[in-house]
């Protein structure tokens, strides 16, 4: 039975079946992951506080009012892709529209199965534990820690393990952050994130996704949305340039170009402040891949940080009453959403949509941060 997938040759290819028919306990068949943290607590506690357990957000799932249900199923491809998770009919997916309205919360935080919100359809946990571990029932993950066994381990629990080593590499990843090359704009997919990583000496130095985004196989996976975690991937700080102050950004621990997404708008400010500490002048620079759709997808800019790469953003024309600078760089890690969102609420809309798009909104603003911020000195 185990067969056809031991190899995980044909493992992302549709349909993800869970469906199984082993004489295991209910525990160990079910597919929430509310069930994997009885046994598996602190991946759970790691993952649910992850984007991959909102993947079935009300950014998508609102616009799904104007969709037709095999496009709506083409987003759960990436957004919640087990056959389970997908729609059968168009009436499922309109009523999800109500349903993810009244439950804003996808997963339940307590782990508690018999609550309310394990009622809800396996979609609303998005990218949950078994779209990445389990097929016919089976559980796939790496090799055991510290060994290079791969194949069926046994265990105490759902039969074990089919231990394979492609969960530590980076194409693990592929089947969501990665367009083929045949939906290229100006030479590059929209999603181009395991490209731009081969491209750069993290692939050469073995430093795979995982190696950042799951240090010591944490299920964390934190990204652009976390202050922290972006800040520690690059080196920022001041520099004098004969009478000129700039602001240095290098990329050094980005395994990919930052951002990698046509999503984020990262934006420096200069600020140029006289004695009363007014802003008499000021400056921006935006790090972005900006597209745009025009009878298909256009590039309008390209302007991100590349690894290794350092940029000297300086003021120039500075007024003489200025005393000092003011840097500050801003992060939207949703920047073109906003602006989707918004044209989107310009129109008459389904009812359920509106509320989840605006609700989608709201949470894009609360995502907007400030990453670093220094005034200086003018020489
Ligand atoms: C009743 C307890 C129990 C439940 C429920 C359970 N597991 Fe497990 N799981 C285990 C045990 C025990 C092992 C074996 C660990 C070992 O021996 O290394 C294991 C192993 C695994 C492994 C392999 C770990 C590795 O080293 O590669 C994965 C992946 C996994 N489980 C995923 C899941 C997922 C996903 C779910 C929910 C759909 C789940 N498990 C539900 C007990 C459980
Ligand atoms: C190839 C995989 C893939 C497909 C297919 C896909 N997405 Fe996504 N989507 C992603 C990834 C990865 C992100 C996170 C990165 C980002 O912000 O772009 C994302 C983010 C989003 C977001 C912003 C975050 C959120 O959930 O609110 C929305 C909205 C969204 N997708 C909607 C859609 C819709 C609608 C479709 C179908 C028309 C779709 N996606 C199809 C991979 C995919
Ligand atoms: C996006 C894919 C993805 C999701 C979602 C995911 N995992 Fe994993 N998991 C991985 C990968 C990849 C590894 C191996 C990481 C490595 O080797 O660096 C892994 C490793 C594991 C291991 C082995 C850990 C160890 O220390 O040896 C267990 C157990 C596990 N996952 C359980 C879960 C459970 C439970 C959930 C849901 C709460 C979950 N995973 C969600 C991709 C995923
Ligand atoms: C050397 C460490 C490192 C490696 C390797 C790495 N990343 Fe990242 N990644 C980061 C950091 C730091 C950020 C936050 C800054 C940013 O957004 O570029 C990030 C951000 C992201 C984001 C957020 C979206 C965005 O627009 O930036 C995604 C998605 C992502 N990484 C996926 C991946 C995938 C997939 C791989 C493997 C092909 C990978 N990363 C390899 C460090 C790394
Ligand atoms: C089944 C599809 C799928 C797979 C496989 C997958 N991801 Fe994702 N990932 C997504 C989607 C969809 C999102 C966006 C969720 C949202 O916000 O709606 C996402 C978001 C992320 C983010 C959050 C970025 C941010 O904007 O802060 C990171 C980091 C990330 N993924 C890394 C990984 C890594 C590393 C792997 C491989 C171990 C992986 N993903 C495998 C679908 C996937």
């Amino acid at each position: 039975m185990a067969a056809s997938h031991a190899d995980m040759n044909h493992y992302w290819q549709q349909p993800k079946a869970t469906s199984q028919q082993h004489n295991w306990s209910a525990l160990e068949k079910n597919m929430r992951p509310e069930a994997c943290a009885q046994c598996h607590e602190s991946q759970f506690n790691d993952w649910k506080q992850s984007l991959h357990a909102e993947a079935f957000s009300p950014g998508m799932v609102g616009q799904f009012a104007t969709m037709d249900h095999g496009s709506g199923n083409d987003c759960l491809r990436c957004h919640a892709p087990l056959e389970t998770q997908l729609f059968d009919t168009a009436q499922a997916m309109l009523a999800s529209l109500k349903t993810l309205r009244k439950n804003p919360i996808g997963i339940n935080q307590d782990a508690d199965l018999q609550s309310q919100q394990a009622d809800l359809p396996l979609r609303h946990s998005g990218v949950s534990c078994a779209v990445c571990h389990v097929r016919q029932g089976l559980r796939f993950g790496p090799p055991r820690l510290g060994s290079d066994v791969q194949g069926q381990i046994k265990g105490d629990a759902h039969g074990g393990f089919i231990a394979n080593k492609r969960f530590e590499q980076s194409n693990f990843c592929a089947e969501c952050h990665q367009f083929p090359q045949s939906y290229a704009i100006n030479g590059k997919p929209l999603e181009n994130t395991v490209m731009e990583w081969q491209q750069s000496k993290f692939s050469q130095l073995g430093k795979q996704c995982q190696s950042c985004h799951m240090p010591e196989r944490r299920h964390q996976f934190k990204g652009i949305h976390d202050k922290d975690f972006t800040r520690q991937g690059l080196d920022i700080h001041t520099v004098q340039k004969g009478e000129y102050i700039a602001l240095s950004i290098t990329s050094t621990n980005i395994g990919h170009a930052f951002p990698t997404y046509v999503t984020p708008l990262v934006r420096i400010h200069a600020m140029a402040l006289d004695v009363q500490q007014q802003t008499i002048k000021t400056w921006h620079w935006d790090l972005v891949r900006e597209v745009y759709y025009d009878d298909g997808w256009q590039e309008k800019r390209d302007t991100r940080l590349f690894p290794d790469e350092t940029r000297l953003f300086m003021p120039t024309d500075i007024p003489e009453a200025a005393i000092q600078l003011h840097f500050q760089i801003e992060v939207k890690p949703d920047h073109f959403y906003q602006g989707m969102y918004q044209s989107l609420l310009e129109d008459d809309m389904q009812q359920d949509a509106q509320v989840l798009i605006k609700r989608a909104l709201k949470t894009s603003y609360q995502r907007v941060y400030i990453l670093y911020d220094e005034v200086r000195k003018l020489p």
